[in-house]
């Protein structure tokens, strides 16, 4: 097969070809190519990497740096004077700071502690469906955003009635930086008010230490000398992004997947016990982060037969790995009892996401409550009438997801015979 490169417009992310990413996708890997350039029209050189076996070797790669001070001075100046606070935590670090930085959260986050957590998501799940109208129509990504943004403020300790402030300046910072000036001036106050808000809470952390998230942290920082102040608030500005965008994507698309494939929706229904299984071919489907987060080439180098100057964006397309054929027999057909599932929707290598263990087990939650609560579950839309959001962000998920059901059944409801088979 020829190896040709092509040339990617700047809009590559925010409008690809016919808004069909997987279709976009799917041509870049046929040009037999792994690595393409994108058009950008600002200073820098980009690249997207789009087949699976130079994704997974990209994530390990030193060469790549996730530090903004080895990108080009304009992106870094702009990050730096916009939103500073992104670029304190181990997302944005090389080790060894990176090593330092995850070390404590990750140990936070083990599979373990998120288990213990399983009844306080079930009951929130719970309270959430509880909130819903008996029958009728509703868009999901409500309670898609809900579910995660609730677990994760919880966790933190973090007041019920600051979540939907917290929701919005993560949603600008998730973008960041913009290409166009009012934008950031927005994404700056979003971080200023942001900084403040997390000072303020961390002040008032230290003055009453509990068992959760933020005490934890701050008691390393204070004891054991390991965070400072500012890495500590950008650590806590990237998990309450991370931690609820991202699994309520899983939710919303994973949702749509089985609405769209009623085999697979009826097999789910049927045997509850595959929701670990179906939760990770969710994930291979439809990645909620569809790219990886900041990397540039720390040196002049080469990337899957292709040369890549010192300083240039490298975007890593998870989205486009797992739907490698490749890498996965029939890639685009959705099934819950893949096993010998690999995909690279919670990244690879020393960056792999923390948050895994708990957004696997608010997945696994959310999707069993919802196919036993509301029976006759369907979208109330045709299925291509739905609107995939393509923002500066490096998640991938439903503007909107108009659903409908036949009843709402109680928490302790048994199911009973299905209507929604007769459909
Ligand atoms: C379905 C849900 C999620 C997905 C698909 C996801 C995906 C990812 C990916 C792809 C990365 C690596 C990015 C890169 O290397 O460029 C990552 C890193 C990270 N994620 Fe998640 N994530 C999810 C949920 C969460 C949750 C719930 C949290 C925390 C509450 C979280 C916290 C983090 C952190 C702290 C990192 C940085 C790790 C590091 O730099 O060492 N994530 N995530």
């Amino acid at each position: 097969m020829p190896r040709t490169r092509e040339q990617l417009p700047p809009e590559f992310f925010t409008a690809p070809e016919g808004n069909d990413l997987h279709g976009s996708n799917a041509r870049l890997r046929a040009t037999g190519c792994p690595v393409h350039a994108i058009n950008y029209p600002v200073g820098g050189e980009g690249y997207v990497v789009a087949d699976y076996a130079t994704v997974l070797k990209a994530f390990s790669d030193p060469r790549l740096s996730k530090r903004v001070d080895n990108a080009p001075a304009w992106f870094r100046d702009l990050v730096k004077d916009s939103s500073p606070v992104l670029v304190r935590n181990m997302l944005t670090a090389d080790p060894p700071e990176h090593t330092r930085l995850r070390k404590l959260v990750s140990r936070a986050f083990v599979p373990r502690r998120m288990e213990l957590l399983r009844p306080r998501i079930q009951e929130i799940t719970d309270e959430l469906i509880d909130a819903l109208p008996e029958q009728g129509e509703v868009n999901l990504m409500e309670f898609a955003f809900s579910l995660p943004m609730r677990v994760i403020c919880e966790f933190l300790g973090v007041p019920v009635a600051d979540r939907p402030q917290l929701h919005t300046w993560g949603n600008r910072l998730s973008g960041a930086p913009y290409p166009d000036a009012e934008s950031n001036e927005k994404l700056k106050d979003a971080s200023e008010n942001i900084e403040r808000y997390l000072l303020d809470l961390l002040a008032d952390r230290r003055a009453h230490l509990g068992d959760d998230l933020v005490s934890i942290l701050v008691r390393a920082a204070d004891e054991e000398d390991r965070f400072t102040n500012d890495e500590l608030v950008s650590t806590l500005v990237l998990l309450i992004i991370a931690g609820h965008k991202t699994t309520a994507n899983l939710i919303g698309s994973g949702t749509h997947a089985l609405l769209t494939h009623p085999d697979q929706l009826e097999l789910l229904r049927d045997r509850p016990e595959l929701a670990d299984l179906a939760v990770e071919e969710f994930l291979r489907f439809e990645s909620p982060v569809y790219r990886g987060t900041l990397r540039v080439a720390a040196e002049d180098m080469e990337l899957g037969g292709c040369p890549i100057p010192k300083e240039s964006f490298v975007h890593l397309l998870m989205g486009s790995a797992n739907r490698d054929p490749d890498a996965f027999e029939d890639p685009d057909g959705l099934d819950i009892t893949r096993t010998a599932n690999r995909h690279l929707a919670f990244g690879q290598g020393p960056h792999f996401c923390v948050g895994a263990p708990l957004s696997r087990v608010e997945g696994r939650i959310a999707f069993t409550t919802l196919l036993r609560r509301l029976p006759g579950l369907r979208l109330a839309v045709p299925a291509a009438g739905v609107e995939w959001l393509f923002d500066n962000s490096t998640s991938r998920g439903l503007v909107k997801l108009p659903v409908t059901y036949d009843a709402r059944l109680a928490a302790d409801a048994r199911p009973s015979a299905d209507t929604s088979r007769d459909r």
